[in-house]
């Protein structure tokens, strides 16, 4: 199958499914719940990082790429978790880190002890005459981006945590533990990679001070040309050599004019891309760690800005609303009470009508939500509690960082799994090592498949995309992008036609189409309300999402 007809689902290992009781998900938990994923109908699962690791960054700070941490399980439950989803056609997605490791890495901990070789592994510089570091870059997690590299006198790069250390792929060696590392899960079987922050790898020789203004400090790093370069020796080293691979690249403050040419199949790069512009509506002026609304108009043009950009020039887009560094969509663009399933489902048909590969975040099928949560105790994520000191500090008031974080924190999409009503959502019988939402005796997975109707429309999107030409290959037009309260957009193949419209609100909707759309006989295809007939004034329900075919 090409990729083009799949539907990838994420979980995220550490709150999937604990068979162990140690409070974390495992290995041994997606093999269980294959059958559940079948169901669904997806093609593949990502997995997480679940590699040895410290887990200061929840296993995004990787001690050992080819071995897996005890509490995820042994290499076998891999083994057997690869061999279980050929049965059930299930191929999975491995996590890579290949920009940083975890300072507990051999490499790091060799270089530390003063090993040459592994000392250029890493990012080394002196601090510069006059400023306390080599550059004055901030790390993206706070605080400065180096840190001193034992007692050497010198610093090593650290874009994120500071025990994650960044890795110098100026050195064609790291290049070659790199395509090592993912030949090592191809001849496991592993069909997919995505690939963490990678279009930061490519660092100039000559590191210099920014600004002080964040987008152009992150140009200092990011999608700089090489990383073009590196990226084609990998593949030619390592997944290019087998056409069923898929990769994913997840790019940082990337462009559309990078993202081409990095998912162009041309250039032998990667198959998608993650891009994180359409997640970022509702950070005014670039400040994550503020409550603010989203901005609805600028939501539909970055969607639309990509779906062009990249659909007409030969690139591909990795859909998706939500992730494990994402607070829910459903309660960030929706309403998660009142409108719960309605959203949830209109959410899922503007997405999966799209061109892209659509991936579905795990609860997402069954519409779950942030957990709401009021106390910094119930925060795990290092990201999170680094904001809530940095607010502290700069005087913002404990009630309002609260609230702050209950936005915007990872940690709002890291919440167990709830697959049933008894006591942890039966994600585990220990301890959960984030607390599960609140709201589990009634969003959970036993209740969605026996009365849910969000799980249901999720396998007609899947079905449907595999079903239909179009809605894979076909162009995209946007429809009414000035509309504040209309989402619409058509896509067309040859003499076929779907023009889909949605409600992003809770207040009713009625649309005068004909400035947009031809009165033709259009034919009801899917929407979230139930079949209805095609008129040329558009009435919508609250949170309503419809879509109409018509061939010539
Ligand atoms: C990516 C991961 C995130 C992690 C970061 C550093 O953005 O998705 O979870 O913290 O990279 O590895």
């Amino acid at each position: 199958m090409h990729f083009k007809d799949k539907v990838i689902y994420q979980a995220y290992t550490k709150s999937f499914n604990d068979t162990d009781g140690n409070g974390y998900g495992d290995i041994k938990g997606v093999t269980e719940k294959l059958p559940y994923l079948k169901k669904l109908g997806v093609d593949m699962v990502w997995l997480n990082p679940f590699y040895v690791s410290p887990q200061n960054d929840n296993g995004y700070d990787i001690a050992d790429y080819k071995a897996i941490d005890p509490m995820y399980g042994t290499m076998e439950d891999v083994e057997e978790m690869i061999a279980v989803g050929k049965e059930y056609q299930i191929d999975f997605m491995f996590d890579l880190v290949l920009n940083h490791t975890s300072t507990e890495h051999a490499w790091f901990q060799k270089a530390l002890a003063g090993d040459k070789k592994y000392q250029d592994y890493y990012i080394l510089r002196e601090a510069v005459a006059g400023q306390e570091y080599p550059t004055n870059w901030d790390s993206k997690f706070g605080g400065p981006a180096w840190q001193p590299f034992g007692d050497t006198g010198k610093y090593y790069l650290s874009l994120y945590d500071p025990t994650q250390a960044d890795l110098n792929w100026r050195n064609p060696e790291v290049r070659k533990e790199a395509a090592d590392i993912v030949n090592f899960w191809m001849d496991k079987g592993v069909k997919g990679f995505r690939l963490d922050v990678i279009n930061v790898i490519g660092k100039d020789e000559k590191l210099i001070n920014s600004t002080g203004d964040i987008d152009q400090e992150k140009s200092l790093y990011t999608d700089k040309p090489i990383v073009h370069e590196y990226l084609r020796e990998l593949n030619h080293n390592s997944f290019g050599q087998d056409p069923e691979i898929i990769t994913v690249g997840e790019m940082s403050s990337t462009s559309i004019e990078s993202s081409i040419e990095y998912s162009n199949p041309k250039n032998d790069e990667l198959t998608m891309v993650f891009n994180f512009h359409h997640l970022k509506v509702d950070y005014p002026n670039k400040e994550k760690w503020t409550k603010a609304p989203f901005d609805f108009l600028e939501l539909k043009q970055l969607i639309n800005d990509w779906q062009i950009g990249l659909g007409e020039n030969g690139g591909w887009n990795a859909l998706f609303w939500n992730n494990h560094d994402q607070p829910r969509a459903i309660s960030r663009f929706g309403n998660d009470t009142q409108y719960r399933e309605k959203t949830a489902t209109s959410q899922a048909h503007i997405l999966h009508f799209l061109q892209g590969t659509p991936y579905i975040y795990q609860g997402e099928e069954i519409g779950m939500t942030d957990p709401h949560f009021t106390e910094l105790e119930q925060y795990r994520d290092i990201e999170s509690i680094n904001a809530y000191k940095q607010l502290k500090e700069k005087g913002v008031p404990h009630a309002e960082a609260m609230a702050i974080l209950a936005q915007k924190s990872r940690d709002n999409s890291r919440t167990p799994m709830q697959w049933n009503a008894k006591e942890n959502a039966g994600f585990t019988e220990g301890t959960p090592w984030l607390q599960v939402a609140h709201n589990y005796p009634e969003i959970n997975v036993e209740r969605e498949l026996a009365e849910g109707e969000i799980f249901p429309y999720y396998q007609r999107l899947i079905q449907l995309r595999k079903e239909r030409k179009i809605i894979r290959e076909g162009s995209y037009q946007p429809m009414f992008l000035e509309h504040e309260q209309l989402w619409a957009y058509r896509r067309i193949l040859d003499d076929e036609e779907i023009i889909t419209f949605a409600n992003f609100y809770g207040k009713p909707l009625k649309v005068d189409l004909s400035s947009e759309v031809a009165d033709q006989a259009w034919h009801y295809l899917l929407g979230n309300y139930g079949e209805k007939s095609f008129n040329m004034t558009l009435e919508l329900e609250p949170y309503e999402a419809i879509s109409f075919e018509y061939k010539s």
